[in-house]
């Protein structure tokens, strides 16, 4: 018997595979949500017979989709996508995001920016008015880390957020690795008034590799209650 929550990411999982059809290639999520996904997508591969090729965002990811049958192909072989289906942890009501809590951030971003279409998979839970709540991850190089710490600290003061802390993710007593070998600074801002500026400025500063705000990215959000209803937004 799965909690409310399992079962509220389940149903938007088994309700976003529909969308996948014989013949497409298909960006794979990461995260929990996602790994339903998966898990469904494999379901239908072997009982229904459904063709498609799946284009992972993590190692995580691919070791999952291999695992239950489903025909795994890179981004580089794929090269342009019909669809990606992938988690969150927040959505606004523009589907601008925040992703990379799991960490796959660079990786979720290059694909869902190479799919025609991006549907998000999350829970009731995660919708907000204004993104920035849950701490933004910004991936940055080893290189330096600090001194890029210290910018990102710096400029958020001439920012329209509230907090302006960043953190180092950790693994244990370890800094996190990225699949990409990078570190990811979360950053404490509560509220982000104007998310697409923030984005453009973080981008833009040495040291940074990517930020976990999608913008424009996401078509279409399903959101799964943990009575099993889905209500699906566009
Ligand atoms: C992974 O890097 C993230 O972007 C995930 O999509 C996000 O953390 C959602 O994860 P859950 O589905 O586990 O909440």
């Amino acid at each position: 018997e799965l909690s409310p929550i399992d079962k509220a990411k389940f149903v938007a999982a088994k309700r976003a595979a529909d969308f996948v059809e014989d013949g497409m290639r298909v960006g794979l999520g990461t995260g929990s949500t996602a790994a339903w996904l998966v898990r469904c997508l494999g379901e239908m591969v072997r009982d229904e017979g459904l063709k498609f090729k799946g284009i992972p965002t993590s190692t995580r990811t691919a070791e999952l989709a291999r695992e239950v049958g489903i025909d795994v192909i890179s981004l580089d072989e794929a090269k342009w996508l019909d669809l990606t289906i992938d988690g969150a942890d927040e959505f606004d009501g523009d589907l601008n995001l925040i992703k990379g809590g799991g960490g796959a951030l660079l990786q979720e971003k290059i694909v869902a920016t190479a799919s025609d279409q991006m549907v998000v998979i999350s829970d009731v839970g995660k919708e907000v008015e204004t993104l920035g709540h849950f701490p933004l991850p910004v991936e940055v190089i080893p290189f330096g880390w600090q001194t890029t710490h210290a910018l990102i600290e710096e400029t958020l003061i001439s920012m329209d957020v509230l907090g302006r802390s960043a953190t180092l993710r950790m693994n244990g007593d370890r800094p996190f690795i990225t699949d990409e070998g990078n570190h990811i600074l979360d950053l404490h801002l509560q509220r982000i008034g104007n998310c697409r500026q923030l984005a453009l400025v973080m981008n833009q500063m040495p040291g940074v590799v990517e930020n976990g705000l999608f913008i424009d990215i996401c078509d279409t959000v399903v959101i799964g209650y943990g009575d099993g209803k889905v209500e699906v937004r566009d």
